[in-house]
């Protein structure tokens, strides 16, 4: 059968999923740190969020945004008690790529302004807007480039854009976007989009300073800041709900999908009632907030405060982090372990001195890992960063294995691809 590419050589059909661990059509069982893309922040299969599903499909699936159902309600009122202060309107959406759309149209209307700041090796989404607002080169080439964009360095330490050392550096990468803003096209800046941990390019995790810096930047200037927390919402960050309020900032704009639903299609828009009230016109979108999505998003979030797996999500982590970063000891292949809660890269390098990408050791790795029973994923400006990014749920036990098997692939790639 012919199908779309794949993570694997041979593709993985998958039958069933319980909690951290997914069934292929051949028996075999994975331990999957990958969840989706970063999506099952419950685990699979949670009863909880099943039973929901299960009676809203027996209740109502569908109505379209021209009606309010208890669902869309139920949940859009939970978020907004526990979202960042001041974030108090939400427009519900199918896609991290349409929360994406909609912050670009709050913002632009609010502003008046035409243009947008957006940070080198930045990923925001797949249609024609969101890839010109992405700066990662691999997702760029379609010609999507917009003249209404400007890209700052963003603050990756390890390979620092500007070549500076933090902390010595003063989070240069943070003024920097002064700059670009001074340096805009006419008309002004609307917004500035940020994950707060870069994911697909490779979990790049700004120092504690930097969003603070930015966000002063930019009020002094009048543009939003818009926390893109597609994957780092829901408490995958360990901490808060919200992973942008560890860096101690408010943003104007939140958006956010993936882990909401659980697998359900569903995304989220925040934003201050000013922002959405400059908008005014309807918000269409005919599948958006669906009822059979907004309960599971709902049991979803339910399930992650009655489990406490914000928590889990810390301390599991920092045990994961460091139980890889001790792996870097025996394994020169590996560059550095960076991330935040269940939010963990593995950059891999030919060389440590020289930081030579190891994209292919990394291709190597994700297939041992897989035969091994583990999946875990791939991303980076380099496609060398291993991307851990589990369910909530998984246990130290767990996440042992997952080491143990991470482990074995990398001993193998070594003799291959190290060069010291
Ligand atoms: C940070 C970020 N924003 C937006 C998106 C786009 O989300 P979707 O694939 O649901 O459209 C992604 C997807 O990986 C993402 O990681």
């Amino acid at each position: 059968m012919k199908c779309q590419r794949t993570y694997y050589s041979e593709p993985l059909t998958l039958v069933r999923g319980d909690g951290a661990y997914v069934d292929d059509d051949r028996g075999r069982r994975y331990l999957d740190f990958f969840a989706g893309i970063a999506v099952l922040i419950v685990g699979h299969g949670h009863p909880k969020v099943r039973a929901a599903v299960h009676d809203q499909v027996d209740r109502l699936c569908h109505t379209s945004t021209l009606y309010l159902t208890e669902p869309m309600l139920d949940l859009a009122d939970y978020i907004v008690e526990r979202a960042p202060s001041g974030l108090d309107t939400v427009f519900f959406g199918n896609s991290g790529t349409e929360a994406n759309e909609v912050a670009a149209v709050l913002a632009r209307h609010f502003t008046k302004a035409p243009n947008f700041i957006s940070l080198s090796d930045a990923y925001h989404g797949r249609s024609v807007w969101t890839v010109g607002v992405s700066g990662l080169s691999a997702w760029r080439n379609f010609g999507e480039e917009s003249s209404h964009v400007a890209f700052a360095p963003n603050a990756y330490c390890y390979r620092c854009p500007l070549g500076l050392k933090y902390p010595s550096c003063e989070i240069a990468c943070a003024k920097a976007v002064e700059r670009v803003i001074e340096t805009a096209p006419a008309g002004g800046v609307a917004a500035l989009y940020a994950e707060t941990i870069q994911g697909v390019g490779g979990i790049v995790t700004p120092p504690p300073e930097y969003y603070r810096i930015v966000k002063e930047i930019l009020e002094r200037h009048g543009i939003l800041f818009i926390a893109d927390e597609v994957q780092t919402g829901w408490g995958r960050l360990g901490h808060n709900l919200f992973g942008i309020t560890d860096w101690g900032v408010t943003p104007d704009i939140v958006t956010s999908a993936k882990g909401l639903g659980n697998g359900m299609p569903i995304s989220v828009v925040l934003a201050r009632r000013e922002v959405s009230d400059a908008y005014g016109g309807p918000h269409i979108n005919t599948f958006g907030g669906n009822p059979v999505s907004a309960r599971s998003a709902l049991a979803t979030l339910e399930v992650i405060e009655e489990e406490n797996l914000i928590e889990n999500a810390a301390t599991v982590g920092d045990h994961l982090f460091r139980e890889l970063t001790s792996l870097a000891d025996k394994h020169p292949l590996i560059g550095e372990v960076r991330g935040r809660g269940l939010m963990i890269g593995v950059e891999l390098v030919r060389d440590r001195a020289t930081k030579a990408p190891a994209p292919e050791a990394a291709e190597q790795v994700l297939q041992a890992c897989k035969d091994g029973g583990l999946l875990v994923g791939r991303g980076g400006a380099y496609a060398n960063t291993l991307r851990i990014q589990p369910p909530l749920c998984i246990t130290k036990a767990q996440a042992d294995e997952a080491v143990r098997i991470i482990n074995g692939a990398l001993t193998v790639a070594r003799a291959k691809y190290a060069t010291v």
